[in-house]
């Protein structure tokens, strides 16, 4: 069984550019191609007629390396919940569906061109504090850091994010602290990352607000349209390690000579 759906598509030639919405028909697909192979083949037929191929991002089509970012039908990465864009397949929809396609829309993430976004805003906040310094080597022996089990769970869930944004394109107020919470919250539970605990969350944030990111309006838009299920407990918790650390930055010992 095969079915046909009418794609309505953002295309927009250039950052800063004017964008409008275009229809295009895509027939006798297959039910089970993913949403960007049924993107490959409408993008083929352009290409035979000689008109401007759809521009999208991505990399892996396998749910792992964050660079699919489509709004479909109103929703980052679509209609179901838990994967990403590239793990969205056609007999998620009906035959003679309309299918809306844009962007993610969010000021810090500015269009590229038609779906393409610049996200590279994530990368400056994880540049600011999203790693550890400690010499790590080899992988040492299991049992010779003890880590509580919770901990270690906690930190693997929030390892599992992307960094895709759909977090920031889902949220009313372009909230990044979804990311921010997941890699602040990963580094912060394992002991290698208390080193830089307390200058990790307040470089992290700092640069995430310079950026035009806004702050979490508590409706949690972002966990329902991430595709690892990142929890927004996670903001809870970068909350209360900000917190902590702009105490201690406050009443820091001051050293002689300081
Ligand atoms: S928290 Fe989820 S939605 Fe946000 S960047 Fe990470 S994986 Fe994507
Ligand atoms: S293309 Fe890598 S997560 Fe979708």
């Amino acid at each position: 069984m095969s079915l046909s759906v009418t794609l309505r598509v953002w295309r927009q030639a250039g950052p800063g550019k004017p964008g409008q919405f275009v229809d295009y028909p895509a027939k006798d697909l297959n039910p089970n191609m993913s949403f960007l192979e049924m993107l490959d083949v409408v993008n083929d037929e352009l290409t035979l007629k000689g008109e401007e191929p759809i521009a999208f991002a991505h990399d892996c089509r396998e749910g792992i390396c964050g660079t699919c970012s489509l709004v479909i039908n109103g929703k980052p990465h679509g209609p179901q919940q838990g994967v990403a864009s590239c793990q969205t397949y056609m007999r998620s929809f009906r035959d003679g569906d309309l299918i809306v396609v844009e962007p993610f829309r969010a000021r810090p993430f500015p269009v590229i061109k038609d779906l393409i976004t610049d996200r590279s805003a994530f990368d400056r906040i994880q540049q600011a504090g999203g790693f550890i310094t400690a010499r790590t080597g080899s992988a040492p022996e299991a049992n010779a850091l003890p880590v509580p089990k919770g901990d270690a769970d906690l930190a693997m869930d929030a390892a599992q994010c992307i960094g895709c944004g759909a977090c920031v394109a889902a949220c009313k107020n372009a909230s990044a602290m979804l990311f921010v919470a997941a890699k602040v919250s990963h580094l912060g539970l394992m002991p290698q990352g208390q080193a830089e605990r307390d200058r990790r969350v307040l470089a992290m944030v700092e640069t995430m607000d310079g950026l035009g990111f806004g702050g979490c309006v508590n409706q949690y838009e972002c966990s329902a349209a991430c595709p690892k299920l990142i929890s927004h407990d996670f903001i809870a918790r970068l909350n209360g390690d900000y917190r902590r650390a702009v105490f201690r930055a406050a009443f820091k010992p001051v050293a002689a000579g300081e």
